[in-house]
């Protein structure tokens, strides 16, 4: 092996071909050996921190060491040297990190940066570069595993997304099992509710809860959790709505199912014969929605997103939810139950852990809703959950109306009197708005149905106490913001996001408070396999 520095004017770093050409082969080996061990989901950041570090720990190592030959003769004492961090060569830094600052400031687009570690060795070495060209080589080397670290992140998330859109195999054969079920066995077609119990759907001595989904197991989740829960079952009257196409099983399941003493009505769409304008407008918020997936869909695949939360934003208005017509529909909710004044709306993805009756007598201050804020550091605090983390405040539209460090509330369980929103113009103004979204290029708000409401309710939310719901269960990266302690103090917990509990990629430390009221010696649930 032979070195060749010069200390005046120090540019060059010579080590002899052969010696290199042997390291950078006895290199590759490993890298081979050691990449089977690795995953390549590891193996991106730890390249890249390597890449960071070895470059100067081999320069300082090889300076040193020069430096060193004179005055020691083991190994000892350059590593002894190496660690106190005794220099005697200010210099030679100092032309490194100029090099390096130069490098940083510099534009080297074509300069083309070495695939691995090794390469980077030989390359400087072989062809005897100085250390300005090693800065380069170094930072294109950087910047393109940089891009490939962003590029796997990217990738891993769209992946995560695409897995939630899927309805697992399970329950599209709960969902098959259960339509057989209403074809074949008389039972499973009996009167929901049985008709002794018909009068209760409209009397106001009931607490009437609603919910509006076509996931059945989510809905029977929601419903024994409710009822197990409560102190009075008898009182409780479930009223689900479902499509079409989920209104059989719907029925079948909780037909055959008796839920203790609570009362379920389950309607589909199909079955609602609405007024000439409330069509109308059901079907022009649809087909807005379809119009705002589109968008999103054709951005989503041209633009290159420059960074993983633009991304979710995008991938967030993709979710299969942001199309079902069941999840739009809660602004209708005083036209679809056009017989009830006041009832409890729980999101299907939601699991109530107390008794939740005190919810019917709070008073609302005459206003029509009453919801939770996310506000769990004071009243007044609620951090990434303001008007301005939902809409956006550039724009004049929103600015002049609405003040952007207004808390937000939130859905998942809401109390709302039908009675004061009938005397309002909420619907109306929330289609006012999504038509005015629409003319303004999507850019009022971010995609969501939260983001509109909070603009149609502005003004007719009570604040109810955070104890009452807890939520963001759906959402990878809260996961640990999240006390086990409030978890089971909370009445009621939401799991939003694209992370549900019946999907493969739910949150495991979650799934448990939901898949206990999954009644797993069901036999159709058995059937299909069902188990979590
Ligand atoms: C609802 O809107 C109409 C027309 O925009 C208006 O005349 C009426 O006063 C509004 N009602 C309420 C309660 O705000
Ligand atoms: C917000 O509004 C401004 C002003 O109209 C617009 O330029 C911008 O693109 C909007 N932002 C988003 C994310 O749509
Ligand atoms: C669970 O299902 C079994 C079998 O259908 C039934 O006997 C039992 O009552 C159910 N349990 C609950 C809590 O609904």
């Amino acid at each position: 092996m032979k070195f060749y520095i010069s200390t005046k004017g120090i540019k060059r770093v010579t080590i002899s071909n052969a010696a290199a050409a042997a390291a950078a082969g006895k290199g590759s080996n490993k890298t081979t050996a050691a990449g089977r061990r690795i995953s390549s989901r590891t193996l991106l950041p730890v390249l890249l921190l390597l890449a960071i570090v070895l470059p100067f720990l081999f320069l300082r190592f090889a300076i040193l060491v020069l430096e060193s030959a004179s005055a020691c003769s083991s190994i000892d004492c350059i590593g002894w040297r190496f660690l106190s961090g005794g220099d005697a060569s200010p210099k030679l830094r100092d032309e490194l990190i100029r090099a390096l600052i130069e490098a940083k400031d510099g534009n080297n687009v074509n300069e083309e940066g070495a695939e691995s570690f090794n390469q980077l060795v030989n390359e400087v070495t072989s062809k005897g570069q100085d250390l300005k060209a090693f800065a380069f080589k170094t930072k294109a080397m950087l910047s393109q595993m940089e891009r490939k670290v962003e590029s796997a992140r990217h990738q891993e998330s769209v992946y995560w997304h695409l897995a939630s859109h899927g309805v697992p195999k399970t329950l599209h054969c709960l969902s098959l099992k259960l339509a057989e079920e209403y074809a074949v066995n008389a039972m499973a077609r009996a009167r929901l509710p049985p008709p002794e119990h018909v009068s209760r759907l409209a009397d106001p001595a009931f607490r009437h809860l609603v919910l509006l989904t076509d996931n059945i197991i989510a809905a029977s989740v929601v419903v024994s959790s409710a009822v197990e829960n409560a102190a009075n079952p008898e009182k409780l009257v479930f009223h689900i709505v479902t499509d079409k196409k989920t209104y059989t099983p719907m029925h079948a399941w909780f037909a055959t199912n008796s839920i203790k003493s609570a009362v379920v009505e389950v309607k589909g769409l199909h079955q609602y014969d609405w007024s000439e304008e409330v069509n109308a407008g059901v079907k022009e918020m649809l087909q807005i929605n379809q119009l705002i997936w589109k968008h999103y869909h054709k951005k989503f695949k041209e633009e290159k997103l420059e960074y993983v939360g633009e991304q979710d934003r995008y991938l967030g208005a993709l979710r299969p939810g942001s199309l079902s017509l069941l999840n739009h529909l809660r602004i209708y909710i005083p036209e679809l139950f056009p017989d009830l004044n006041k009832i409890v709306f729980l999101d299907d993805d939601v699991v109530v852990q107390h008794d939740i009756s005190s919810l019917w007598e709070l008073d609302l201050n005459g206003k029509v809703s009453g919801s939770v804020f996310k506000s769990w550091c004071g009243d007044t605090c609620c951090p990434d959950s303001k008007y301005k983390n939902y809409l956006n405040f550039s724009h004049p539209f929103i600015s002049s109306h609405f003040n952007g460090d207004q808390c937000a509330w939130l859905y998942g369980m809401n109390i709302f009197d039908l009675e004061a929103w009938r005397r309002t113009n909420i619907t109306h103004s929330y289609r006012q708005w999504l038509k005015l979204n629409l003319k303004s290029g999507l850019a009022l708000w971010n995609p969501g149905v939260l983001p509109p409401a909070l603009i149609a309710f502005d003004g007719h939310v009570h604040p109810i106490d955070s104890k009452w719901l807890v939520t963001d269960l759906g959402y990878r990266y809260q996961s640990q913001e999240i006390s086990f302690e409030r978890l089971q103090e909370v009445a009621v917990i939401h799991f939003n996001g694209p992370a549900k509990p019946w999907l493969e990629i739910g949150v495991p430390q979650f799934r448990s408070l939901w898949n206990r009221y999954v009644n797993f010696s069901d036999k159709f649930i058995r059937r299909c396999r069902i188990t979590w």
